[in-house]
Formats: C-alpha cells, sequence, structure tokens
C-alpha cells in the first residue's frame, strides 16, 4: 500500500481555502491536515474550532486529520463536531489523563491518534497502542510551519515502528514536521505511513499542487 498523504493547510493559500480543499479532494489526497493551537501548549494560533467546523463543507472524499495542539483537547471536540472518519491525534504532553481523551475520541466513531513532541521518549506509547490507530510522531518542534527537522527524528521513527511491529497491532505512523522532497523516501523505509506535507514539499512552491502531489506519491510510494 503507498504512503497517504495529509498536507498542511496552515501552509496552504489561506485566502483560498474552500478551492485549496475541493483541489486535493480531486487529486485523491487521503487527508487534509488542520492543525488547532491555544497558545498556550504551543506559544501560536492557528485555526479556531468554528473554522475546524467549516473545513468540512468542500469535502467530499479527503478526511480531516485534526492535530490538536492545546491543553486537555477534548474540550474541544463539540465544537469541531469531531465525528466518524475524523483522524484526531492529542498530544501525550498535553492531557491529564490521555487515556480518557482517546476513549471520547473513539465513543464520537473517530480514529483515536496519540501525538508525542521530540523529547518525548518514544516508548511512552506503548501503554496506549490499544486505544489508537494512528501515532503522530513530531519530527519538528510543534507550532510553527517551516521549522529544521528535530534532532534524532530519524531514529525515533525507526524504534517507533519497531515497536509497534512487535505489538502486532495495525497502527499507522503519521510524521509531522519538515517532512521534505529529501527525507519523505528514507521516512518511508523506516516505517511511516501517513506524511503532513507542509512547507518544506507540497506547499514549498517548487510546483504547482497537482504536480507536487504527484511527485510526492511517486516518492513515498
Ligand atoms: C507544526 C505543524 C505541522 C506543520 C508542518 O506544529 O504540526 O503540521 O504545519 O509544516 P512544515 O512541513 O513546514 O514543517
Ligand atoms: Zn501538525
Amino acid at each position: 500500500m503507498r504512503g497517504l498523504l495529509s498536507p498542511s493547510v496552515m501552509c496552504a493559500d489561506l485566502l483560498h481555502l474552500a478551492d485549496e480543499i475541493e483541489k486535493l479532494d480531486k487529486l485523491g489526497v487521503e487527508y487534509l491536515h488542520i492543525d488547532f493551537m491555544d497558545n498556550k501548549f504551543v506559544p501560536n494560533i492557528t485555526f479556531d474550532t468554528n473554522m475546524i467546523r467549516n473545513f468540512k463543507k468542500p469535502m467530499k472524499n479527503i478526511r480531516r486529520d485534526i492535530h490538536i495542539m492545546a491543553f486537555e483537547p477534548q474540550q474541544y471536540f463539540d465544537a469541531m463536531e469531531i465525528d466518524d472518519g475524523d483522524m484526531v491525534s492529542v498530544h501525550y504532553e498535553a492531557c491529564d489523563d490521555t487515556h480518557l481523551v482517546l476513549k471520547n475520541i473513539r465513543e464520537r466513531g473517530a480514529n483515536p491518534c496519540i501525538a508525542i513532541s521530540p523529547d518525548t521518549p518514544v516508548d511512552t506509547v506503548k501503554e496506549y497502542l490499544s486505544e489508537v490507530d494512528a501515532v503522530l510522531l513530531m519530527t519538528v518542534y510543534p507550532g510553527f510551519a517551516g521549522q529544521p527537522m528535530a534532532p534524532n527524528s530519524m531514529e525515533r521513527l525507526s524504534k517507533l515502528k519497531k515497536i509497534i511491529d512487535e505489538s502486532c497491532m495495525d497502527i499507522k505512523i503519521e510524521v509531522d514536521g519538515h517532512v521534505s522532497w529529501d527525507h519523505c523516501g528514507e521516512m518511508r523505509e523506516r516505517g511511516a505511513d501517513i506524511f503532513v506535507a507542509g512547507s518544506s514539499s507540497v506547499y514549498g512552491r517548487d510546483y504547482p499542487l497537482e504536480e507536487a502531489v504527484e511527485r510526492f506519491y511517486t516518492l513515498v510510494k
């Protein structure tokens, strides 16, 4: 199965978001990566819950891949209208009771995913594997697009893949941050399944969107 693409909408043309979503939908892209930031867990703000709810309107096949960089993320689930078909990533570092938050996502019919920042040991995810459909490995420090890759990201990715293989569970690995043209092939080889493509690839403005998406899929097949 080929690698799955999740373009990071915070890097898209913010003045034409409906067109951007429709274009990605037509191109058969699997996910739209939507970053939500509370300006506390990370020192930045992106889209509010109203925008995240409205992203669904132009969507036909593409699914919301919502990455919540906020403390106690469950407080936003109703406002975001989290439901069937959504993949929802919450940070281990931002939850008082991560088990409860993941359970809440599952009960809404969505796909729970645990996110870990670069300074969190990869082993941390072990106790949550039975409750998630994916692990989001941050390959930059969360909060901003356009950052360099965090140290040891590739080694961490290989270690995470080993942990998941040993669990014998069907859990996907999503990589997020500086997933560049140069790195995405190696990330695929090391076990990544879902690629958050932002300013260092699909939205790097090196190619028209259609060409960039096609190029990405050839690199992560
Ligand atoms: C950063 C976000 C990423 C970011 C990726 O906190 O989670 O999704 O938009 O953008 P690049 O590819 O520029 O790192
Ligand atoms: Zn993200």
